[in-house]
């Protein structure tokens, strides 16, 4: 059923991943959603491997997804939560990894508010380091389920437009999914106000193929996919909005919008979602909406890249 994939130890950014790999992935994927689709969804692939989920930042679809992902390919899941660990005694981070490896850990999926954390791990750790999100640097498996998806429901990436609207500048999800995007050949525009947006040429100068805009009614136009972002008020400074409501008028995902990009058009978003603030309930639930289904994704894609890092 599985090809042999090529050897990849971690899986931080997707800024490593060629093309190539990206598509294998994909593939993988369908498999691993076969898998989910039969009545006992289980495989043997990773039977006597221990998979440690370290999340120190709040997660709901990424850390049960995870585990689920783990316990359909067999792995043993460990659940590290920082409460009520010896981290509340003081231990630091590096001393938990290397206490989680003397007791057997293959795969730490980590998830942490500070950007750069996984690298530091992946130093110190002999087994395999996946990031489940790291401040506002990346957050590779989001970007995967999200191409999985894009090329699902729409059969190819290359030469899609595909437009990322909102928080730009807090959002691990943009990055990676700008490395994934555009490595697949689509077209992709940011879309924020000035504040939310960051430095033009940060964008271009690593992404030189990116458009920017700071209006959604031009961005729009011609979209084949539209990504809206939640508004990341836990990393935010004071001063970045003049109101939620100019905000939302001018960026939010409304009924208007829903109907002027048409039926064709994906509407996505990565979750939890501020529902009236960067997209409205009715067009989160929109014929055309796939966030459901970016959610059911995100545990088959899981699959594939743990499969792939433990081959
Ligand atoms: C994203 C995250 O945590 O980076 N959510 C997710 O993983 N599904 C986006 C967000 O928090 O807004």
């Amino acid at each position: 059923m599985l090809s042999t994939p090529t050897r990849r130890r971690h899986a931080i950014d997707l800024d490593d991943f060629a093309a190539d790999e990206l598509e294998e992935i994909l593939e993988t994927t369908e498999s691993m959603k076969e898998v989910l689709s039969r009545e006992i969804k289980q495989v043997p692939a990773l039977r006597g491997r221990t998979v440690v989920n370290m999340f120190y930042e709040e997660s709901t679809r990424t850390r049960i997804s995870f585990e689920l992902a783990a316990r359909a390919l067999s792995a043993n899941v460990v659940a590290f939560s920082a409460r009520g660990s010896s981290v509340e005694k003081g231990e630091s981070l590096l001393d938990t990894v290397r206490t989680l490896q003397a007791l057997g850990a293959d795969i730490v999926v980590i998830r942490h508010s500070q950007a750069g954390t996984p690298y530091l791990v992946a130093q110190h750790f002999r087994g395999s380091v996946i990031n489940a999100g790291d401040g506002r640097h990346a957050h590779p498996t989001q970007a995967l389920l999200d191409l999985f998806t894009i090329r699902e429901k729409l059969g190819q990436i290359q030469g899609r437009k595909v437009v990322i609207v909102g928080d730009i500048v807090h959002s691990r999800v943009a990055r990676s999914n700008l490395w994934g995007l555009t490595r697949l050949g689509a077209n992709v525009t940011l879309c924020a106000p000035p504040t939310l947006l960051g430095p033009a040429a940060y964008w271009t100068g690593t992404w030189p193929q990116v458009t920017l805009s700071h209006r959604l009614d031009e961005a729009i136009e011609g979209a084949d996919v539209v990504m809206a972002l939640r508004l990341q008020k836990e990393r935010m400074q004071a001063g970045l909005l003049p109101s939620l409501r100019e905000y939302s008028r001018a960026y939010a995902l409304t009924p208007e919008r829903l109907a002027r990009l048409g039926p064709q058009t994906l509407i996505m978003h990565p979750g939890p979602m501020n529902a009236g603030v960067e997209i409205w309930p009715e067009v989160a639930t929109a014929p055309n909406a796939v966030i459901e289904a970016q959610v059911t994704n995100g545990v088959a894609v899981r699959m594939a890249l743990l499969y792939r890092l433990a081959s």
